[in-house]
C-alpha cells in the first residue's frame, strides 16, 4: 500500500514536471524530461525495433518487445502500420514510467495506399512542386495511418545503373538532386512538424552508398573528398537548409571508416558544419555491422564506436541497448554524448506534439478518409503522366489516333498489377492494397467504341519460353498498331537488386523482333526501376516510351501519354549507357588530357576500341510530341566581378502543333580553375508551358554563388576565369551558346 501511494506521488510528480515544462521552449522541455530519466531509460530511447508485422531487413527474433516498451527500454518502432495497431503499442508505451511516446518510422517511399511513381521516375519529371506534392499526399495517408516519420528522401547521387537503388532516388545530378531534396523533406513536413498530416522525413543514406564499387549493393566506397562535397554531399545539405527532422546513415564504408561509425561525417559535417539538430539513425542493424566490416571486434566495441561518431538510435541492431549503460558505467563513454543523442529524440517528439497527445495519430476516422481519397488518385495519376520519357517517336506514330481500329496490347507487363507498383510499395496489413490501374485497364478505360483492343501475353519477363510468340504475332497481324510492354520485374531493382547485366531481361526483344516483322509499327513501353541497356529497341522499335514503374494509376498515366491527352515532357535524370562496359558514365566527367572527340578516332585518346564514348541516351534527354526553337540569346554584359550578376534571356517557341511543355536546361563550364572542373554542369532549369506558336522569354540568373565550387583547398568559393554557358534541350543537345569573364 505504502509502495503504490510513493508510486502515485511519483508519477504526479513526474506529470506536475512535464506539464510544467509545457509552457517553455521544445529544448526546455527535452532537458526536464531528461533530468528524470535514469540510464537504462535514456538508453531505451535510442533503441529502436522492428515490429513482428513486416519486415524490411534481417529479423532478429525477440519475444520480449511488449515488456521492453512497457519498461521504456524502446524509443521507436519502424513497420508498425495502422492507426489500430500503432495506438495499441503507444498504449503500452504510455504504461512506462516516465510515458515517453514511441515514434513509428515506416518506409514511405513514394506514396502509402496511393502509390506514386518511383522515385527516379518522379525525378524525371523535373517538375518540383509536383514532387513535392506527391511527398505531401504520402505524409497524409501515412500519418492519418498512424506514421510519425518516413525514412525518405532518399538522395543518394547514383551514377551506376546497376545499383538497383537507383530507383529510390533523384538521378546523378547533384544539383537537380538537391532541388528534389528539398522539394521532398518539404513536402513530407507540411508546414509545421506539429500538423497531424506531418511527417518527419529521414534524409539517407549518409553519405556516398551511391558509389558502391562495381555498383554492388552495400559495397565499400572509395572517393576523394573533393568529389563527396562537390557531387553526394549537395542534397544532404539542402535537405538539412529545408529543415530535415532526421538522418540515417548507410551501410558502406567510405574511404575505410563504416558511415555508422564517422566521425567525420557525422559530427564534423553534419553536426557541426552544417548545424544539423535532429537525430541520426542507423540503418537496419548496421550498428552490429561493424563486426563485419572488421572495424570493431565485439557489439560493445560497435555501440561505443557509432555513438561516439554520432548515430543516436540504433536501428534494429540492440548494440546500444545491450552495451551503453555499462560503457558509461565503465566510463568508457561519456554521459554527456549519451545524453545529446536522446535530447535529440526526445526535442522531435515535442515538436511533433506526442507529448500532448501520443494518440494525435491513431486515429480510425481519420485514416479512412485519408487512405480513400479520389484527389490523391488524381494527383497520382497526372504524377505518372508527368514521368514518362519519351525516347523515340518516328513518323510521329505518337500520340496515337484515337480512330485506330484495332490495337494490339501485348507483352508481359500489360495485365500485371503489382509490378506497376515498383519497389517500396508499402502493403498495408487490413487495407486493400491491390488499388492499381493495370496496363489494360488504363488503357480500356482510354479506347472509344469505335476501337478494340487485342491481347497477347507473348512471353515472361524472365526465362527462355517462346511457346507464346505465335500468338503474339497472330494478334500483331491483325492489328493496326502494336504497343509492347516490357521491362523489369518489380522487384529487380530496389535495395539488395544489384545487377551486372543490365538488358532487358528474358526473350522480351527477341518477342519485339518477330512483332516488328510484321510490318506493323510498335511502340514500346519500357517499364523499369533503372536505366536499363536495349540497343535493340532503341534501333528498331517505332516508338519508345519509358515508364520507368508509375505506381496506383500507372495504367491511366500511360494511356494519357499514348494518345496525347497529356505531352510527354519528362526529361532523363540519368545517363542511359550503351552498354555496361561504359559504367559509370555520366554527363559531368571531366575533359581528361586527352579528350576523344568521337569514336572513329583511337589515336592516343580516351575512348573505348570496340564502344562508343557516348550515351545511349544522354542525361537531360525527353521528346515532346512537339518541338520547341531556342533564339535570340542576350546576355545583360559579357563579364561580372564577384558582387555582380549576369541575367541571360532567350526566346522560347513552340513551334509544333500540339501544347506542350519543355525544360530548358543551363549549363556551365568554367575553362579553367584551381581543381579540374567538369565539361558542363546543370546549373538551373525551368519547365514551360507553351501553346503552339507561342514563344516566351525566358530569364536565368547568374551570381557568383552559381559559379562556385569546392577549390583546391575545398572551400566553397567562385574563381576568376572565363566561363562557358549552354542552355539546351537535353545535356548534349546544345541549343545556345556564349561566354562571358568572371573577374576578380
Ligand atoms: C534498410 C534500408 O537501407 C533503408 O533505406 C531502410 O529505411 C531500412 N532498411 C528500414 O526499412
Amino acid at each position: 500500500m505504502r509502495c503504490k501511494i510513493v508510486g502515485l506521488l511519483f508519477f504526479t510528480f513526474v506529470y506536475a514536471t512535464i506539464c510544467v515544462a509545457q509552457k517553455k521552449s521544445n529544448n526546455q522541455k527535452a532537458d526536464s524530461v531528461l533530468r528524470l530519466m535514469t540510464l537504462d531509460e535514456k538508453v531505451g530511447q535510442l533503441n529502436q525495433y522492428n515490429d513482428d508485422n513486416q519486415a524490411t531487413g534481417p529479423v532478429t527474433i525477440d519475444n520480449n518487445k511488449v515488456d521492453q516498451v512497457k519498461n521504456g527500454q524502446v524509443g521507436s518502432l519502424l513497420n508498425t502500420i495502422g492507426s489500430d495497431r500503432t495506438r495499441s503499442w503507444q498504449e503500452l508505451a504510455m504504461q512506462s514510467r516516465l510515458k515517453i511516446p514511441l515514434i513509428f518510422g515506416q518506409d514511405v517511399i513514394h506514396g502509402f495506399k496511393t502509390t506514386f511513381p518511383i522515385p527516379l521516375a518522379e525525378a524525371a519529371s523535373w517538375d518540383l512542386p509536383a514532387i513535392q506534392m506527391s511527398a505531401r499526399i504520402a505524409a497524409t495517408e501515412a500519418s492519418a495511418s498512424g506514421i510519425h516519420w518516413t525514412f525518405a528522401p532518399m538522395v543518394d547521387i547514383a551514377r551506376d545503373p546497376r545499383w538497383g537503388r537507383v530507383m529510390e532516388g533523384a538521378g546523378e545530378d547533384p544539383y537537380l538532386g538537391s532541388l528534389i531534396s528539398a522539394a521532398r523533406v518539404k513536402g513530407f513536413q507540411g508546414l509545421n512538424l506539429g500538423d497531424t498530416n506531418a511527417v518527419m522525413a529521414c534524409v539517407k543514406h549518409f553519405a556516398a552508398y551511391g558509389a558502391a564499387v562495381g555498383g554492388r549493393d552495400y559495397n565499400s566506397v572509395d572517393m576523394s573528398e573533393r568529389q563527396l562535397y562537390e557531387i553526394y554531399l549537395p542534397p544532404f545539405k539542402a535537405a538539412v537548409d529545408a529543415g530535415a527532422a532526421s538522418f540515417m546513415n548507410s551501410f558502406n564504408d567510405l574511404n575505410g571508416i563504416p558511415a555508422v561509425a564517422n566521425n567525420f561525417l557525422q559530427r564534423t559535417i553534419l553536426k557541426e558544419k552544417w548545424g544539423f539538430k535532429g537525430f541520426i539513425v542507423s540503418d537496419w542493424g548496421s550498428i552490429g555491422e561493424l563486426i563485419n566490416h572488421g572495424y570493431v571486434k565485439d557489439t560493445r566495441e560497435a555501440a561505443a564506436a557509432a555513438l561516439m561518431a554520432g548515430t543516436d538510435m540504433d536501428m534494429e541492431s540492440r548494440a546500444f541497448k545491450n552495451n551503453l549503460a555499462q560503457l558509461v558505467k565503465d566510463g568508457k563513454i561519456n554521459i554527456e554524448l549519451v545524453n545529446d543523442a536522446v535530447k535529440r529524440i526526445l526535442i522531435k517528439k515535442f515538436e511533433m506534439g506526442l507529448f500532448d497527445n501520443p494518440y494525435k495519430f491513431s486515429n480510425i476516422m481519420r485514416e479512412q478518409a485519408a487512405l480513400n481519397n479520389p484527389a490523391h488518385q488524381a494527383a497520382a495519376r497526372t504524377m505518372a503522366a508527368k514521368s514518362i520519357v519519351l525516347l523515340k517517336n518516328n513518323n510521329n506514330i505518337l500520340p496515337l489516333s484515337k480512330n485506330y481500329k484495332k490495337i494490339a496490347f501485348i507483352g508481359p507487363l500489360v495485365k500485371s498489377l503489382i509490378e506497376n507498383k515498383g519497389f517500396w510499395d508499402v502493403s498495408i496489413p487490413g487495407v486493400d492494397s491491390n488499388f492499381i490501374v493495370s496496363q489494360w485497364e488504363g488503357l480500356q478505360n482510354k479506347i472509344g467504341p469505335g476501337t478494340s483492343l487485342l491481347y497477347a501475353k507473348g512471353c515472361d519477363i524472365e526465362g527462355n519460353n517462346k511457346s507464346g510468340f505465335s500468338e503474339a504475332v497472330s494478334v500483331a497481324n491483325q492489328a493496326d498498331v502494336v504497343i509492347l510492354s516490357i521491362g523489369e520485374k518489380r522487384d529487380m531493382s530496389g535495395e539488395a537488386k544489384s545487377r551486372s547485366n543490365i538488358n532487358i531481361p528474358g526473350v522480351q526483344e527477341e518477342l519485339l523482333q518477330q512483332l516488328l516483322a510484321t510490318g506493323k509499327p510498335v511502340v514500346v513501353l519500357i517499364n523499369a526501376g533503372r536505366p536499363l541497356v536495349f540497343n535493340y529497341t532503341a534501333k528498331n522499335a517505332t516508338a519508345i516510351l519509358y515508364t520507368w514503374w508509375l505506381g496506383s494509376e500507372a495504367g491511366n498515366g500511360i494511356a494519357d501519354v499514348l494518345f496525347g491527352d497529356y505531352n510527354p515532357s519528362a526529361k532523363l535524370p540519368m545517363t542511359f549507357p550503351a552498354s555496361v562496359g561504359q559504367i559509370p558514365i555520366y554527363y559531368n566527367h571531366f575533359n581528361t588530357g586527352r579528350p576523344a572527340l568521337d569514336d572513329k578516332n583511337h589515336i592516343y585518346n580516351s575512348s573505348y576500341l570496340d564502344e562508343s564514348i557516348f550515351p545511349k541516351f544522354p542525361f537531360g534527354f525527353g521528346l515532346s510530341y512537339t518541338n520547341f526553337s531556342y533564339t535570340n540569346l542576350v546576355l545583360s554584359n559579357k563579364n561580372m566581378n564577384m558582387k555582380d550578376s549576369i541575367s541571360v534571356s532567350f526566346t522560347l517557341t513552340n513551334t509544333g502543333k500540339i501544347a506542350g511543355e519543355e525544360v530548358a536546361q543551363l549549363y556551365l563550364h568554367n575553362k579553367h580553375a584551381s581543381v579540374v572542373m567538369p565539361v558542363k554542369a546543370l546549373k538551373d532549369f525551368k519547365k514551360i508551358m507553351l501553346t503552339p506558336g507561342e514563344s516566351k522569354k525566358i530569364q536565368f540568373n547568374i551570381n557568383k554563388e552559381k559559379l562556385s565550387f569546392f577549390n583546391s583547398n575545398l572551400k566553397w568559393d567562385a574563381e576568376p576565369t572565363d566561363f562557358e554557358l549552354m542552355i539546351g534541350s537535353s545535356s548534349e543537345d546544345i541549343r545556345l551558346q556564349a561566354s562571358f569573364e568572371l573577374k576578380k
